[in-house]
């Protein structure tokens, strides 16, 4: 892929907030763009840096104000951050007050009984260590990445208390909680006057397993809902439907989205889902994110991409008429089958 150099001031586009819908936050003052962007894949330490700025502006430049990290993005871990803090200075900085930047910790980080799950030994110690390469005081959101079946959850959810009482964090998050310890966590979070934000789960046409319980939770606790991978990590968009490209995710060495999961019977649903997307002047990965957000209690859909044509792509596409009722059923009945 060719990486057009970017120039070297920024200035944002002023019509930026014409540009996309934002929708509160569960019972919170925040509201979150309908797209938000996360840098999981393609902002990491082996990624050309002049793509990952230009994606980062494009972004802004649509009125997507939050940016979604973790500790361990990249490769290598810590990378992505280190990314976001090498452009953060020059191009954001100013803008500081208009972003959401949100951080987790729970995966392995580092090595020893102190670098992975929920303690607050390593949830405090990790943030600090995402604020340093970030180059920020503070994140908008700290996320609790996955539960954590031994330490107790009191631990757990005093330290996201303890995070914001201390300055490092605005708000608080969970993200991969199952119903129960979600509801849970944010009992116990309200309790401590540290109300939770928001989840973060995974939600997209193939992984539908939010719709059972979890939404129902989160709408009746006043609690934001963002969800990632809404394009299936790119599989609900056109590009493999002529065999895998080797600029694609899948077509990447070190991903989680590996070809043996771009089944026949999953292509002959993308294709059929395609056709819908054709018939109402959509692109598929537009149709996939329009059908996440067609959920009310869907606070923000979060997106990655490899290159800046995506996000503005998704983006106009959450400005085309909703769909309707009669669409709706015959992606059902795709999905069902
Ligand atoms: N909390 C958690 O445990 C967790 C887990 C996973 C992700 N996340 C968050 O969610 C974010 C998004 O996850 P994700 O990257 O899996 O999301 P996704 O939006 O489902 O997949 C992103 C991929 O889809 C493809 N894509 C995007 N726009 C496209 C378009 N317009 N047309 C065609 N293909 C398009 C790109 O693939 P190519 O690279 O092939 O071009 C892109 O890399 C992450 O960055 C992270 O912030 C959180």
């Amino acid at each position: 892929m060719a990486i057009l150099p970017v120039s070297k001031e920024y200035y944002p586009d002023p019509e930026r907030y014409q540009s996309i819908e934002y929708r509160r936050c569960g019972r919170s003052g925040i509201q979150l763009p309908l797209i938000s962007l996360g840098l999981w894949h393609n902002f990491g330490g082996v990624d050309p840096i002049e793509n990952c700025r230009a994606m980062l502006r494009t972004a802004f430049n649509l009125g997507i104000t939050h940016f979604d990290l973790a500790n361990n993005y990249g490769p290598p871990y810590g990378s992505a951050e280190e990314t976001f803090g090498k452009i953060f200075p020059k191009d954001f900085r100013p803008y500081r007050d208009e972003l959401i930047i949100s951080s987790k910790a729970g995966y392995d980080m580092w090595p020893g009984p102190y670098g992975e799950w929920g303690s607050r030994k390593y949830l405090v110690a990790s943030l600090d260590q995402s604020l340093q390469r970030m180059g920020l005081d503070y994140v908008d959101i700290f996320y609790h990445h996955r539960p954590d079946p031994d330490t107790p959850l009191e631990e757990t959810m005093g330290a996201l208390d303890f995070i914001v009482r201390s300055g490092r964090a605005l708000y608080v998050g969970i993200s991969n909680y199952r119903p129960k310890e979600a509801r849970l966590a944010i009992q116990m979070l309200r309790q401590l006057g540290t109300p939770c934000l928001i989840h973060q789960p995974n939600y997209n046409m193939f992984d539908r397993w939010i719709e059972k319980e979890l939404i129902n939770i989160l709408d009746e606790e006043g609690v934001g809902c963002i969800v990632f991978s809404p394009l299936a990590q790119g599989i609900l968009s056109n590009k493999y439907l002529q065999g895998i490209p080797t600029d694609s995710r899948a077509g990447k060495p070190v991903t989680f989205l590996k070809p043996e999961n771009i089944t026949p019977e999953v292509l002959e649903k993308v294709l059929k889902l395609n056709q819908i997307a054709a018939d109402n002047d959509l692109s598929l990965a537009q149709l996939a994110v329009n059908w996440t957000l067609r959920q009310r209690a869907v606070t923000s859909a979060l997106i990655g991409a490899s290159r800046p044509a995506q996000i503005e792509e998704i983006v106009s596409g959450t400005m085309k008429s909703a769909l309707s009722g009669d669409v709706l059923e015959k992606i059902e009945q795709i999905l069902s089958a």
